[in-house]
């Protein structure tokens, strides 16, 4: 579609894009261009709206920090008049009386009470409970998975299932999971409080309970737990969310490269499959213990790739899995309290052509009463997400008796609809997506945003409206407008959003990218492969990174405005060192200090003798080691304000 002078008033006069759609329709051009057009359109008209600089004062970003330029070398680089240092990595100490991590002495017995490996998600839960502390609080870290070639000498990263020792998977176990860690800012520095009672790692063997409707299921039972109640572990915590009573929600993102063993003969192979698992026992569990041999137990794989809720205040607690959130490769959960007091959660599930969700729970939470949160996340509606052409997005419920979902079809109850959630979203007709990573709601607008991270799958015969470009290798944002209003009178249980493209990532000087950016964009601001989100107290999104290092830069995080003239205009706030991602950004209440995870330094190389770097460390004989930064201003003040 060639641009207009309608496009260039739009976009100069600072009307948001929702307005754009509504007044001059996205629906209108669509119904004209003819429904069959509509993926390719959609593209167009957005594309469009971009295109328009050669008459168009540039746009100023609202984020007042000055843009780092593009960097990928073996360190981490932040902005100027900003600082990025390491609070937490791998292998630290989180006990009294620990020594510092040596890599040549580190086993699953001192890896058992030290911070885990690949960090992913953080949450800062404030102290005490319930303030708006941001000197003093809980960092919540989820440790995703391991990366043996540059753990261990002389492993490549295909023969580590094979090759690694009983000791080496067992401290691999040990390694993954999550990490709590109270932390204190003094003097603007943060630092670990060692030897608080309230460090706790949760690891694959950790107890935990399973609750909501498929507790219990027979699909759920071993050998080990005859009841279907008491799971042991978590992994591949990837992001996650937290809840206004306290809680932290981690999310279980496919545990199919755990398992080993054949699946013939197993009654639920074509649920297997679906589900991904192949038997490829990638991290040599299965050799060591039966309970990771789908042969020898076919039930155990069931009990993962759920979202398990963690109460970090209580050292002692069980975490429990929350079933009625639907069994996928959860990559986030993002929670909001509802006007009307319901609690909504939203999901992504990381695959090629997975699906986005929607949690809405049946019961409401008191904000006076933390203790009515409890087991609030065991009842409600799971639904999951079609996005037409029209620009309406339509909540789709995964509810047991209607819409197919009935024993005919293989779901003798609730509890098969939430264990085999992406089956039933099949039969409801959602929308496959280009890899869903996390999803975040702005707490000034209201809009949720969800993270498309790239689909080199994807071809033309299977575009959609909201996944328009064959083999997506750069990814995407979707923007998802609820009904009701801004902020907190946003309606998240409504049945229909109103939906658009935000960005399609890429190099905007590519033309073959199609990218959207807005055209005041820098050489140094634009990306490729978001995956998570975060937005700061202004309402102005961060977004990391996962995958750039395949185009030689990068991964980093990148601040975005999502409203104003600068909408759609990124700027480069940090770089990661080589081989690494970018991911759980998340601020404290202030908005003085932005966390990000380093995940998988180095871990590009093929052994740990060709390691590009040896972050952070930078120790002869030592490993690179993935760590939590703590990004500030060095003078102290509100980040990009
Ligand atoms: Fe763990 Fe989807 O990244
Ligand atoms: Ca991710
Ligand atoms: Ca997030
Ligand atoms: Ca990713």
């Amino acid at each position: 579609m060639n641009k207009t002078p309608d496009d260039l008033h739009n976009r100069v006069t600072n009307k948001p894009m929702r307005d754009i759609i509504a007044d001059r329709s996205r629906r209108s051009f669509l119904k004209s261009a003819g429904a069959t057009l509509g993926a390719v359109a959609a593209q167009g008209f957005v594309g469009s709206l971009f295109s328009t600089q050669a008459y168009a004062k540039a746009a100023q970003s609202s984020l007042q920090f000055t843009e780092l330029t593009r960097i990928y070398d073996k360190m981490h680089h932040v902005a100027d008049g900003y600082k990025a240092d390491v609070v937490v990595a791998w292998g630290d100490a989180m006990k009294a009386g620990q020594e510092a991590f040596d890599p040549t002495k580190i086993d699953a017995a001192t890896q058992a009470d030290r911070f885990g490996y690949n960090c992913d998600f953080i949450a800062f839960m404030p102290l005490p409970r319930g303030s708006q502390t941001s000197d003093h609080g809980l960092l919540c870290v989820n440790n995703e998975y391991v990366s043996p070639n540059v753990m261990f000498a002389d492993m490549t990263e295909d023969e580590a299932g094979a090759k690694m020792t009983e000791a080496q998977v067992a401290l691999c176990n040990m390694a993954i999971g999550h990490s709590i860690v109270e932390i204190i800012r003094k003097d603007g520095v943060w630092s670990v409080v060692q030897d608080s009672p309230l460090n706790r790692r949760i690891t694959l063997d950790t107890p935990m309970t399973i609750s909501g409707p498929a507790a219990g299921n027979a699909h759920l039972k071993t050998s080990s737990d005859p009841t279907g109640t008491m799971a042991k572990g978590t992994t591949y915590n990837c992001s996650g969310g937290v809840t206004p009573w306290g809680t932290v929600l981690t999310c279980e993102e496919g545990a199919s490269d755990t398992f080993g063993g054949v699946t013939e003969g197993n009654p639920e192979a074509a649920v297997l499959e679906r589900y991904g698992y192949d038997g490829s026992d990638y991290y040599g569990r299965a050799r060591f213990d039966a309970r990771f041999d789908m042969a020898k137990e076919p039930n155990e794989p069931n009990r993962f790739d759920w979202v398990v809720e963690i109460d970090p205040y209580e050292p002692n607690s069980t975490p429990v899995k929350r079933t009625a959130l639907g069994r996928m490769s959860h990559e986030a959960s993002t929670v909001v309290l509802n006007k009307d007091g319901r609690v909504v959660v939203y999901m992504g599930d990381d695959d090629y052509f997975e699906y986005v969700y929607r949690f809405v729970t049946e019961a409401k939470y008191d904000p006076a009463n933390p203790a009515s949160g409890k087991d609030l996340l065991d009842a409600g509606t799971l639904s999951v997400a079609r996005y037409d052409a029209d620009g309406t997005l339509t909540w789709l419920p995964l509810t047991h008796g209607t819409a197919g979902l009935t024993a005919d079809a293989g779901f003798a109850d609730q509890s098969d609809v939430v264990r085999k959630a992406r089956l039933a979203a099949d039969i409801l007709g959602a929308t496959p997506m280009d890899r869903p990573e996390d999803m975040e709601t702005n707490p000034v607008t209201g809009r949720v945003y969800a993270v498309m991270t790239k689909n080199k799958k994807i071809t033309q015969d299977k575009l959609n409206a909201a996944n328009t470009r064959p083999e997506n290798l750069w990814g995407h944002i979707v923007e998802m407008i609820p009904p009701g209003g801004a902020g907190v009178d946003a309606d998240h249980t409504a049945e229909k959003y109103e939906w658009d493209l935000f960005v399609l990532a890429g190099n905007p000087k590519d033309p073959t990218t199609g990218s959207t950016f807005s055209p005041d964009t820098s050489e140094n601001g634009w990306f490729v492969n978001p995956d998570n989100l975060t937005f700061d107290p202004k309402g102005r999104m961060f977004v990391s990174t996962d995958g750039a290092n395949d185009f030689d830069i990068a991964d980093g995080v990148y601040g975005v405005d999502t409203e104003g003239p600068a909408r759609g205009l990124p700027k480069l706030l940090f770089a990661c060192p080589i081989g690494a991602e970018a991911s759980g950004p998340c601020f404290t209440p202030d908005g003085t200090t932005l966390f990000v995870s380093v995940q998988h330094p180095a871990e590009n190389a093929e052994t740990l003798d060709k390691a590009e770097t040896l972050w952070p460390d930078f120790k002869e004989g030592g490993l690179p080691r993935p760590a939590v930064v703590a990004i500030q201003r060095n003078d102290g003040a509100e980040v990009a304000s």
